[in-house]
């Protein structure tokens, strides 16, 4: 009993990620500031209700980033001159079961595919898209190694390391913005590939394999392998999220909705045509309803939909300002203004 009670706790001590720092700067300022859609929710929402599917979308900036990015998976935006992309580079694809003799999916151990191998990092960029670090955040032998979607509480980044298959697992991770410190906050008995932290509640909401189905951990159990205190299904199959951006309680649902802005995309076909759609999405933390959604259809020059992956939001000068980081390898930051 005891042995399995200090097994529990172990993981949250913090462990120093592989850090590579490449100029002698901070890597975030100080004091921290509050991330930018929690400090401007109420415009946010006000600026959702003027969106519709014929939006017209301005650039009003791109930065190119410096090295390659790999696979991108989400961002944070600490503020203009520091933004941080999750990304991983899928060395050892996942290759499928295949099917048995009567056509059946094929499962071993709950889930129809290999492990695969991976590296999954955390780099640091200026407002030039400067790479100032990047951290590493496990070993070539890990089976979690596929980081998810990324939020930010003015204090910490939140993010998660799975395993790169459905029904498998995950360990949500805090990072520290200065140090790059590692923290596992709580296990995980499903793939995990996005995020969202409410400070109010004290609470993570986790969103699975294609965010078909959320699952809320407290946070005052230091118990690495508690249970959730809740697994619910999402109830829009418009697009499945992967980054997600808490919100806070907007006074628009007189402050007693959680609500998280939330970006994906998914794959529709239509005959022999197939398209991919993207979205975004202002959504109820606690049921995952979507209280506005709107569909996307920006591509980068590179050809991916502008709502492939990372997301953050910010207002600047009363507008509400959209940041995405699609590309794969050779990496820009867009930023986008509502017209
Ligand atoms: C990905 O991993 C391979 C094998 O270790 C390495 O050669 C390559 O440089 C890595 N790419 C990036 C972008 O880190
Ligand atoms: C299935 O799980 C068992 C027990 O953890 C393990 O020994 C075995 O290697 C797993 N099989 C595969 C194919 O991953
Ligand atoms: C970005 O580049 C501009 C023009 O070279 C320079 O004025 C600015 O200081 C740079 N910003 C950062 C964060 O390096
Ligand atoms: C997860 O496993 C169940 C069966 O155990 C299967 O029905 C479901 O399709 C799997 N989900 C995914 C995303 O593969
Ligand atoms: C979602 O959660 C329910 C209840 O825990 C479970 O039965 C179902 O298989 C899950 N679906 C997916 C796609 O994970
Ligand atoms: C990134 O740029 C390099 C050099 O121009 C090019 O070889 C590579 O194909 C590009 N990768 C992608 C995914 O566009």
């Amino acid at each position: 009993m005891l042995a399995f009670a200090l097994f529990s706790l172990l993981p949250l001590c913090a462990s120093a990620a592989t850090l590579a720092t490449f100029h002698d700067v901070p890597l975030a300022p100080s004091p921290l500031p509050a991330p930018g859609g929690r400090s401007n929710a109420d415009a946010i929402v006000s600026a959702f209700g003027d969106l519709s599917r014929n939006t017209k979308w301005n650039l009003i900036k791109s930065i190119p980033l410096e090295g390659d990015v790999g696979e991108v998976e989400s961002m944070v935006r600490i503020n203009d001159d520091r933004f941080v992309l999750a990304w991983g580079n899928w060395t050892v694809p996942t290759k499928a079961y295949g099917k048995d003799a009567q056509g059946n999916t094929i499962y071993i151990n709950g889930t129809d595919r290999t492990p695969g191998q991976g590296i999954s990092h955390l780099t640091v960029f200026d407002g030039n898209g400067t790479r100032l670090a990047t951290a590493t955040l496990n070993d070539v032998d890990a089976t979690e190694y596929h980081v998810g979607g990324m939020d930010y509480d003015g204090e910490y980044l939140w993010t998660e390391l799975a395993q790169y298959r459905p029904n498998s697992t995950a360990t949500a991770i805090r990072v520290d913005p200065y140090t790059y410190d590692v923290t596992p906050i709580v296990h995980i008995n499903d793939h995990s590939g996005g995020i969202i932290h409410d400070t109010k509640k004290r609470t993570i909401t986790m969103l699975n394999w294609g965010s078909r189905n959320a699952s809320r951990f407290g946070l005052d159990s230091h118990d690495f392998y508690r249970q959730p205190k809740a697994v619910f299904p999402n109830p829009s199959s418009f697009v499945d999220y992967q980054d997600c951006k808490w919100l806070g309680y907007p006074t628009k649902w007189d402050r007693k909705k959680s609500v998280a802005l939330c970006s994906g995309v998914a794959v529709y076909q239509f005959g022999d045509k197939i398209t991919e759609l993207g979205g975004i999405a202002l959504v109820d933390v606690d049921t995952m309803v979507p209280l506005i959604e709107v569909p996307m259809n920006l591509l980068t020059p590179a050809g991916l939909s502008m709502n492939q992956n990372p997301v953050d939001v910010d207002v600047v000068d009363g507008k509400m300002r959209l940041f995405f980081a699609p590309d794969l390898q050779n990496g820009t930051i867009f930023v986008y203004e509502s017209v």
